[in-house]
């Protein structure tokens, strides 16, 4: 072999050094990357859930993300949502480029990995045939959403947010992305676990079957919570439709401007 050959093979195969450490780099990155994602999407769906206990609660939540109460004026500084919605963006993109390099790289390759699956009938293939399908999705409507985020940072509220949902008609783009994010986010922290090892002492068949329960019951939470507050939004949104823009003014205001 001369030596363009072994350049050409390196390039296209990039396992083929012998030992090479890129791939367990990359895969380390992968999972921390997607840790750090599944958290942060099942702390928003916590905070964002706030309008279930109230309007208010959810303008104080709000107004925390703001730090409403260190600005003069009490505006808040909406910029830093948007400043963490550019670092979750590029966190979200890493992820995904990392991930790609998994994905099937033609139609002959997936077909070959269906026909694998079908004839399997293993639950944790299958499982990552649908994180691979549900990443896909939520790369396009995931970024979608971070970048109406970022952009409309000071447009965030109980009736603003609702407004968005139903007037702005975004709630298919939301529907889609709930069920996504939390299939996608389950299947990911379980599989993280298990390929580190993190509870791999004592008996391997029952602690498997533990993760697989404590998975399952942590995506069926989170998808109802997720749902309620669908239907919250759905509902404030539609109540809101003939004054849709107009913000939100807490009771507390109201009570005090009526004295
Ligand atoms: C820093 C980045 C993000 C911010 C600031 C943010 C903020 C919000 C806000 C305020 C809402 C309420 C609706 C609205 O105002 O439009 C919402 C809803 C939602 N977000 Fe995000 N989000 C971010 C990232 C993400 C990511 C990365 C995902 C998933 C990939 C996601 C998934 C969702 C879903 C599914 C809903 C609807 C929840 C439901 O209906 O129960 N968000 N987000």
């Amino acid at each position: 072999m001369n030596n363009s050959d072994f350049s050409i093979s390196s390039c296209s195969n990039p396992n083929a050094g012998q030992n090479s450490a890129v791939p367990a780099r990359l895969d380390f990155l992968q999972s921390l990357s997607g840790l750090a994602l599944a958290l942060f999407m099942w702390t928003h769906l916590l905070l964002v859930s706030s309008i279930l206990i109230s309007k208010d609660a959810m303008l104080w939540v709000t107004g925390m993300m703001e730090l409403r109460q260190l600005s003069p004026d009490g505006q808040g500084y909406p910029v830093l949502i948007s400043i963490f919605a550019v670092i979750i963006l590029l966190l979200f993109m890493l992820h995904a480029l990392v991930a790609m390099r998994k994905f099937p790289a033609n139609w002959q390759q997936h077909t070959i990995m269906r026909e694998h699956i079908h004839r399997m009938q293993h639950s944790d293939t299958t499982q990552w045939y649908w994180q691979a399908v549900t990443g896909f999705v939520m790369f396009f409507l995931g970024s979608a959403h971070i970048i109406i985020m970022a952009i409309n940072a000071d447009k965030i509220g109980p009736y603003l947010s609702a407004d968005r949902f139903v007037s702005e008609g975004l709630w298919p783009l939301y529907l889609v992305l709930l069920f996504c994010a939390e299939l996608h986010g389950g299947i990911g922290v379980y599989r993280l676990v298990i390929k580190w090892g993190v509870f791999d002492k004592g008996d391997v068949k029952r602690t498997l079957k533990n993760l697989k329960r404590t998975k399952n019951y942590l995506t069926l939470f989170f998808l109802t919570l997720g749902l309620i507050t669908f239907a919250a939004y759905i509902k404030i949104g539609m109540e809101h439709r003939d004054h849709a823009g107009q913000r939100y003014q807490p009771e507390q205001h109201l009570s005090r401007e009526a004295v």
